[in-house]
C-alpha cells in the first residue's frame, strides 16, 4: 500500500472531486445516522487467550495468470516510501511518474479472506487480510450507504496499493471480527471508488498503524489505529498482538485453512517455540512487518542473500528476493525463466536435486524445502504453465540487496510457519508447522 500525502494536481482534483460526491450522495444517510448516535454501552470483557478469526484461501483463476506481474507491481509500491522532512513521521508517497491509474490493477492471484461484520444491525463483508498496508476500509464493487450506526470523521480516505486504489470517506462504527470480539469506535473508509479489488468487498488492514499516515484529508497528519490497536486499547484482548496461522493448498477451490489469533498466539497451530526477533530499524522495511534475514542453500549453505532487511507480507503471494540473491539461487538450481510466466522454472529432473534453501532468522534457522519452494504443479496450468515443468515460487523483486527491502516473505512463505506480529512488543516471532517440513 502506498499512502499519498500529496500529489500532482490532476489526482489531487480527483480526490477533491470524489470527496465532494461522497459528502453529497451521503448527506441523507448522514442526517438519518445523526439520530440515532448513542453512547455505545456494551461492558467490556477481558480476555487472556486469544480469540480467533477463521481465514478462507482463495486462487483466482484469472488472477493468477499475473501472479509475478501483480506481486512485483505491489513490491514496487511497498518500497516507494519518502521521508517526509517537515513531521520527521516516515510518510510515504508516490513520485509523479507512478500515477495512480498507471499502475496495473490486476487483483490478488491468492486471497486470504476473512468475514466481519460492521455496524449495527451488523452487515457481513468479506475483506481481505492485509499486513503490508493498515486501513480498513469496505465498499468495493458496490455502493454502500454507512451503517445507521456510522459517524461521519468528515475525512475522506486515500489508499494506493501494488494492486489498486480506494478513495471514499471515512466513518466510525464498530466491527465485529469474531464472536465476542466487537471493536467498537473503530475508523474504517467506505469506498466510493475501488480499483483492483473485484473479487471481496474491502480490506482488513493488519499492519503498523504508521502505515495509516497521510491516508486522510484532510487530517492528512493523522493516524488510524487499526483493529488490533483498538481492540488492546478497550481491553478486549490481553495482547497487543496477532499470531497467523496458513496453510499450503493445492486445490483451486476455496478452503478454509487459516486463522488469525487476535490478542496472542495458537499454541496448537505450531510445534516448538516462537523465536521472538525485533522488528527491523532499516527504512524502508521498518514501516512494515520488518525484520533482517539471511538466506543459504543447500547443504553446502551456500550464500543467497546476506543479513538484510525485508519484511513479512500477507498480502504477496510469492517469496521475493533481491535481485542479485536470485540470480545466485538460480545459479545454484540451475533454473531458467519461464518465457511466459516469468517465473523461474525447472524440469523434472533438475526439481529431483533440488535442495532446501534455509532462513536464519535471530538467532534461529527455518528450513525452507524443495516442495516448498514450488508453485504447487496441480494449479500449473491455472498460471499458464505446462505439466513438462516446476515452476519456483521465489522471484524477484526488482532491486538489488542493500535498498532496505531485500525481501518480502509473502504467503508462499507464511504458509509454512506460525507468525506473530506483536505491535505492543515491536517484534515479530516465528515457529514450525506441520506444514513446514511437508
Ligand atoms: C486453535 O487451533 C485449534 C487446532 O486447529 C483449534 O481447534 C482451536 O479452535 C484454536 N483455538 C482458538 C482459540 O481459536
Ligand atoms: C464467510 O461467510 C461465507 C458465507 O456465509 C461462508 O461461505 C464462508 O465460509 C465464510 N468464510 C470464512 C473464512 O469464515
Ligand atoms: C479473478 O480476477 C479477475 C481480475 O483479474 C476478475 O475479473 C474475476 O472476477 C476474478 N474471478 C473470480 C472467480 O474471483
Ligand atoms: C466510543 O466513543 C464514544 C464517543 O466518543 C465514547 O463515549 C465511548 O466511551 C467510546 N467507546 C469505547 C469502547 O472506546
Ligand atoms: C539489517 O540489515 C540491514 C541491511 O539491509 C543492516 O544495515 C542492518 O544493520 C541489519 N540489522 C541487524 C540488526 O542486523
Amino acid at each position: 500500500m502506498i499512502v499519498r500525502a500529496s500529489g500532482p494536481l490532476s489526482r489531487f482534483s480527483i480526490f477533491l472531486l470524489l470527496n465532494m460526491f461522497a459528502r453529497l450522495s451521503i448527506a441523507v444517510c448522514l442526517l438519518a445516522s445523526l439520530t440515532s448516535l448513542g453512547v455505545l454501552s456494551n461492558p467490556i470483557v477481558v480476555r487472556d487467550s486469544p480469540i480467533s478469526l477463521p481465514v478462507a484461501k482463495r486462487f483466482n483463476a484469472t488472477g493468477i495468470a499475473n501472479i509475478l506481474k501483480t506481486d512485483q507491481a505491489r513490491a514496487h509500491a511497498l518500497k516507494k516510501n519518502v521521508q517526509n522532512a517537515n513531521t520527521g513521521v516516515e510518510a510515504r508517497r508516490l513520485s509523479a511518474t507512478d500515477a495512480a491509474f498507471g499502475i496495473p490493477s490486476t487483483s490478488y492471484a491468492t486471497e486470504y479472506v476473512v468475514n466481519v461484520t460492521v455496524g449495527n444491525p451488523p452487515r457481513p463483508f468479506r475483506l481481505l487480510v492485509d499486513t503490508g498496508s493498515s486501513n480498513t476500509w469496505i465498499g468495493a464493487n458496490q455502493i454502500l450507504r454507512p451503517p445507521p450506526s456510522a459517524r461521519d470523521t468528515g475525512n475522506s480516505l486515500w489508499v494506493e496499493y501494488g494492486s489498486g486504489i480506494v478513495t471514499g470517506e471515512q466513518w466510525v462504527d464498530s466491527i465485529t471480527l469474531a464472536p465476542g470480539l466487537t471493536v467498537h469506535n473503530q475508523s474504517f473508509g467506505i469506498a466510493l471508488l475501488a480499483v483492483g479489488f473485484e473479487t471481496v468487498d474491502g480490506i482488513l488492514g493488519l499492519g503498523p498503524q504508521v502505515l495509516t499516515y497521510g491516508s486522510l484529508f484532510p487530517d492528512a497528519t493523522a493516524f488510524v489505529p487499526t483493529v488490533t490497536d483498538n481492540a488492546f486499547a478497550q481491553g478486549l484482548i490481553g495482547a497487543h498482538s496477532i499470531g497467523i496461522s496458513f496453510a499450503p493448498s493445492k486445490t483451486l477451490d476455496g478452503v478454509t485453512n487459516g486463522e488469525i489469533s487476535f490478542g496472542g498466539v495458537n499454541d496448537s497451530k505450531y510445534t516448538g517455540e516462537i523465536n521472538f526477533v525485533p522488528l527491523t530499524t532499516t527504512y524502508p522495511s521498518s514501516l512494515y512487518v520488518g525484520i533482517n534475514q539471511t538466506i543459504t542453500y543447500g547443504a553446502s549453505k551456500l550464500p543467497i542473500l546476506s543479513n538484510n532487511a525485508g519484511i513479512t507480507d500477507t498480502g504477496t503471494t510469492l517469496l521475493l528476493i533481491a535481485t542479485d540473491a536470485l540470480q545466485a539461487y538460480q545459479a545454484a538450481t540451475g533454473a531458467e525463466a519461464d518465457p511466459d510466466i516469468g517465473l523461474l522454472r525447472l524440469t523434472p529432473a533438475q526439481f529431483s536435486k533440488l535442495e532446501s534453501l534455509f532462513f536464519t532468522i535471530g538467532k534461529e534457522t527455518y528450513e525452507f524445502t524443495a516442495n516448498a519452494q514450488i508453485w504447487p504443479r496441480e494449479l500449473n496450468s491455472a498460471i499458464g504453465g505446462t505439466d513438462d515443468f516446476v515452476y519456483l515460487i521465489v522471484a524477484d523483486i526488482g532491486t538489488p540487496s542493500g535498498y532496505g527491502m531485500d525481501f518480502i516473505d509473502g504467503m508462499s512463505f507464511l504458509e509454512r510457519f506460525y507468525s506473530v506480529y506483536d505491535a505492543g512488543a515491536n517484534r515479530f516471532g516465528i515457529a514450525n508447522t506441520e506444514f513446514t517440513l511437508s
